[in-house]
């Protein structure tokens, strides 16, 4: 089997967040967004220096529609990573390469599912970029931890 296309490792140096953002702008590119125009990458860096990407599928019946940041973290999940350092969002309106796009509560439930709450979400500002953790971002989250007996 050929290693996914998306798949890049932090080989060439330590893996910064601008450069995390980078590759989410070029995950951006895949975006599927004919309904909203609103176009998203997400850029998933591993512990092990692995980064899977993804960007925002829609569909005609938009129930089905899944972001950015679910397809990474599903494509990462379903390849057997589990453990997860930070990811990059970039998104917007078609054609707005400087909006500064938070993650959606749906995706933040999916990191408290996969990853701790110093696990970093890193967005666009309008000079680089700015990192929260999970927890700034989800307060409060139910969890895992709830259903334990
Ligand atoms: N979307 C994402 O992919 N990630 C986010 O963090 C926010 C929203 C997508 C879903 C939908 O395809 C479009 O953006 C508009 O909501």
């Amino acid at each position: 089997m050929t290693e996914p296309k998306e798949m890049s490792t932090a080989a060439s140096g330590e893996m910064t967040d601008l450069r995390l953002i980078e590759l989410a702008d070029r995950a951006r590119e895949a975006s599927y967004s004919p309904y909203s125009c609103f176009s998203v990458g997400a850029a998933l860096l591993c512990a092990d220096g692995r980064v899977y990407t993804g960007a925002n599928i829609e569909v005609s019946s938009y129930t089905p529609t899944i972001c950015a940041e679910r397809v990474a973290i599903f494509k990462a999940v379903n390849d057997g990573v589990r453990d997860f350092t930070a990811i990059a969002i970039s998104g917007g309106p078609h054609g707005d390469v400087t909006y500064s796009c938070s993650p959606c509560g749906v995706c933040r439930q999916v990191m408290a599912e996969f990853c701790s709450p110093d696990f970093r979400i890193i967005l666009k500002t309008e000079d680089g970029c700015a990192a929260y953790t999970l927890a700034d971002l989800l307060p409060l989250a139910f969890g895992k931890g709830d259903l334990k007996k």
